[in-house]
């Protein structure tokens, strides 16, 4: 029942994907508008700091091509295919940004996911080239080394900090690992999880955002939010990518020690967010109920933990985690869909930043692309990515 359910979803994608291709020119969406229709932006935007504020620039375009390889999947037409060739090439120069993390999210959905379908060597090698550009974000300090998420490297403020989104730009490292013989890639990537596991995560496996170091020690000096309600607050989106990060460092290193840790994320995420599996923006928000949710944040849960499940060498736990992916996107599927016309998204209520009044109960491409990618997971598994292995007990 579900999977009719799930294919239903993905079927809507692809019809909503066709008609608004032709409206966009060369930009690309990013949230949905309070009339429905989506806000865009050329993929050339990138990030940096302007008069002081921090501006994450487009870090949504790979997201679009995902979504329209996932069309393809679903539908098998080929329009979808070409489609996606031609949005990559308006992607392809950010493969050289060296301003930001977000080439992981950038290229992820994108070019490997291209390369997987198609064999084709031109999107392998323009997804390494921004693999080249993610490693060298690498900041060694004596306390061990972590990649800077955010800003010019030659930017003080941008090599001081690190967030915990980057935790999901890690499999960008660890697919290059692989494609180019070069295990430094996987080194980089678990170097940065091991530095995230004791900077950003609590005792109570609750998630900082975002963290400064000393880069001359590699002390911790803060924990602060900029997408969060307050410095010490979790926020589920963090915790979501903390768990998506930690599992595929898990599938790239094979060492349960990430698997144990993801589930433990998972257990704090899940008992936050509670019956309804759609958590608020923010679990600490004094506003609850009164205040928005995001959905953005189970549909990258619900994308982990299937690959979770899929690794989990344990049956039990195995069948545990694929039921609880499977729950969440049948809530997504049943409450959340934007089946209206006007609302040009697919996932309602998804929130990009309430601190900056951004994308709040919105679409937000981030939570469509992990919502199909996780429905893909479920009804088309191998077909955008390899399904992990199970890892050894
Ligand atoms: N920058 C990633 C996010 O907004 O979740």
């Amino acid at each position: 029942m579900t999977d009719r359910l799930f294919l239903d979803a993905l079927d809507l994608c692809a019809r909503k994907l066709l008609e608004d291709e032709p409206t966009l020119g060369v930009s690309f969406p990013y949230v949905t508008l309070p009339s429905g229709a989506w806000a865009t932006m050329p993929a050339s935007v990138s990030a940096g700091y302007r008069d002081g504020s921090w501006s994450h620039g487009n870090w949504f375009c790979g997201f679009w091509v995902g979504l329209l390889l996932i069309a393809y999947l679903r539908t098998g037409d080929e329009k979808y295919l070409h489609l996606a060739d031609q949005r990559l090439l308006l992607v392809a120069p950010r493969a050289g940004d060296g301003n930001t993390h977000d080439v992981g999210f950038i290229f992820y959905p994108s070019a490997i996911a291209a390369h997987h379908i198609t064999g084709d060597k031109r999107y392998g090698d323009l997804a390494l080239r921004a693999a080249n550009q993610l490693r060298r974000r690498l900041i060694m300090t004596p306390k061990g080394s972590y990649i800077s998420s955010w800003g010019p490297l030659e930017d003080e403020r941008g090599r001081r900090s690190s967030a915990i989104d980057t935790m999901a730009n890690l499999p960008l490292l660890y697919w290059a690992a692989a494609y180019d013989s070069d295990a430094s890639f996987v080194l980089a990537g678990e170097a940065h999880a091991t530095m995230t596991r004791t900077a950003f995560i609590r005792s109570d496996y609750s998630t900082y955002h975002a963290i400064e170091f000393d880069v001359a020690t590699g002390e911790r000096r803060r924990g602060f939010t900029f997408q969060g309600s307050a410095d010490e607050s979790c926020w589920p989106r963090g915790q979501a990518w903390a768990i998506y990060g930690y599992v595929r460092t898990a599938e790239a290193t094979g060492k349960r020690e990430y698997l144990e840790l993801a589930e433990m994320l998972a257990d704090y995420y899940l008992r936050r967010t509670g019956p309804d599996l759609v958590p608020f923006w923010d679990f600490d928000d004094p506003a609850i109920p009164n205040a928005p949710r995001d959905s953005s944040a189970s549909a990258i849960v619900a994308s982990a933990l299937l690959d979770l499940a899929a690794l989990h060498p344990d049956d039990q736990s195995s069948t545990k985690w694929r039921r609880q992916a499977f729950d969440i996107l049948a809530v997504l599927c049943r409450g959340y869909l934007a089946t209206e016309p006007r609302h040009r998204g697919l996932l309602r209520d998804g929130c990009y930043s309430k601190p900056h009044n951004e994308g709040v109960a919105s679409a937000v491409m981030f939570g469509d692309f992990f919502f199909a990618e996780a429905l893909c997971g479920a009804v088309l598994p191998g077909r955008l990515r390899a399904t992990p292995r199970r890892l050894r007990s």
